[in-house]
């Protein structure tokens, strides 16, 4: 991609959208090797991150994308930055159910929390973004969260002399578009990655101990699903690492799956991108890293404490036609015990990362 000219700051899928301006952006020229060049500190047990080679890291793109990341002017009326509905105390998502946007109206679902987003393949709760980049092209134009076009953030970005000097510093010019905003911001956002929960401390840098109700939580995490007299196989566990397990490093799958929230669906999820029927409410599986912080839970923040999400589980969940089938039990259950269903909720626990959340570089710089 290196000098090449991207057209008018439009992305490929994200060239037709409803407000029909996006592509009315100004034109910026990309110049190869602006910038300082990071080296991404790659946590040992990770797998190499989704790096894209036309958005290279370097150190004032990312200290440009948090400025961006925490600046209320990208919305109309300088009410709202996406840190209003994605803050570290939540594990960069929101306390609410729904987040309210820059005139006080709800959005539809739960915001998500923005961890290790590197390694995710797909965006939004319905997976309607294919990148990072692709994704940050809509909360600006979204009517409810920000509300702005890209030519009018891009030109309220670049009358600002700060972020003239800034985008200098990053980009080579102080040219602003909605392709340099959003590489920037996708540059922060990568550099916001959590390896060093209690969890990864006992298990992968070997420095503290799970207690005996954690690694007894671990151990039903892990655990298939089912008494073994009754089911072949079954261990009697909580059968979460289906879905949840990504190696014990990422604690999501990164597939789609209706997790048995409901029997009829309000909201479609997966299918509102794909028309299949087969894909009516599944939803992109959350990481649970720094679960603990990120309340209320489910695309529709339905949940407010873990004990009900397991509990949930446990349940068996509401049956339908595309119940994923490794919900095996919509109508006895897992049959797991309140002792069990407290372990389970003391192992997610061990998932928290307070250097993550605490770590000043994610926050707000303004
Ligand atoms: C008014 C609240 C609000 C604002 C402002 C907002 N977001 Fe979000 N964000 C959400 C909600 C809600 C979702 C889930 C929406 C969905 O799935 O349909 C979301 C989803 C995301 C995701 C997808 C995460 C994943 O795991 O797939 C990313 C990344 C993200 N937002 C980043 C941002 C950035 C960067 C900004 C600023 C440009 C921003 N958001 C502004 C509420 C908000
Ligand atoms: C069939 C796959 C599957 C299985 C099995 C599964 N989950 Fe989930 N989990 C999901 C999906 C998908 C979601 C998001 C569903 C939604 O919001 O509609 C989710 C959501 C969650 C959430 C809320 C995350 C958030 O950010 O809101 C928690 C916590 C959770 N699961 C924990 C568990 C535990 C603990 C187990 C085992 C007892 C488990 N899950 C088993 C797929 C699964």
């Amino acid at each position: 991609m290196a000098g090449a000219l991207i057209l008018g700051g439009c992305r490929d899928d994200d060239d037709q959208t409803p407000d029909g301006n996006s592509c009315e952006d100004n034109l910026c020229e990309v110049i190869p090797g602006s910038g300082t060049a990071v080296d991404l500190e790659v946590p040992y047990f990770f797998a190499e991150p989704n790096l894209p080679q036309n958005n290279p890291l370097t150190e004032e793109g990312i200290a440009l994308g948090r400025h961006l990341f925490w600046e209320k002017a990208l919305s109309r009326n300088n009410a709202v930055s996406c840190g209003t509905c994605h803050f570290p105390e939540a594990s960069f998502s929101d306390s609410s159910p729904f987040s309210t946007g820059l005139y006080g109206d709800q959005t539809s679902r739960n915001s998500m929390a923005l961890v290790n987003m590197g390694w995710s393949n797909s965006f939004f709760w319905d997976g309607r973004a294919s990148t990072l980049e692709n994704q940050l092209f809509e909360p600006v134009r979204n009517p409810i969260e920000m509300d702005m076009t890209w030519p009018e953030a891009s030109e309220r970005i670049g009358n600002d002399s700060t972020y003239q000097e800034m985008f200098t510093a990053a980009f080579g010019t102080p040219c602003v578009d909605s392709i340099r905003i959003t590489n920037a911001m996708a540059q922060f956002i990568r550099t916001m990655i959590s390896h060093r929960s209690k969890f990864d401390r006992a298990y992968r840098y070997g420095e503290v101990q799970l207690s005996p109700s954690e690694q007894r939580g671990l151990d039903l995490f892990l655990a298939e699903g089912g008494d073994p007299e009754i089911y072949p196989g079954g261990q009697n566990g909580g059968d979460c690492f289906h879905c949840h397990g990504g190696g014990l490093i990422e604690f999501t799958d990164h597939q789609f799956h209706n997790n048995g929230l409901d029997s009829v669906f309000t909201d479609l999820g997966r299918a509102d991108v794909t028309g299949f029927a087969l894909d009516e409410g599944l939803f992109k599986t959350p990481t649970l890293r720094n679960i603990e912080f990120s309340a209320p839970y489910m695309h529709d923040g339905r949940f407010e404490t873990l004990h009900e999400v397991v509990e949930h589980y446990n349940s068996g969940g509401h049956n339908s036609a595309t119940l994923d089938p490794l919900m095996k039990f919509p109508d006895e259950g897992l049959g797991l015990s309140p002792q069990d269903v407290d372990d389970i909720v003391n192992f997610l626990k061990t998932l928290s990362d307070t250097e993550f959340i605490e770590n000043p570089d994610f926050h707000d710089p303004h």
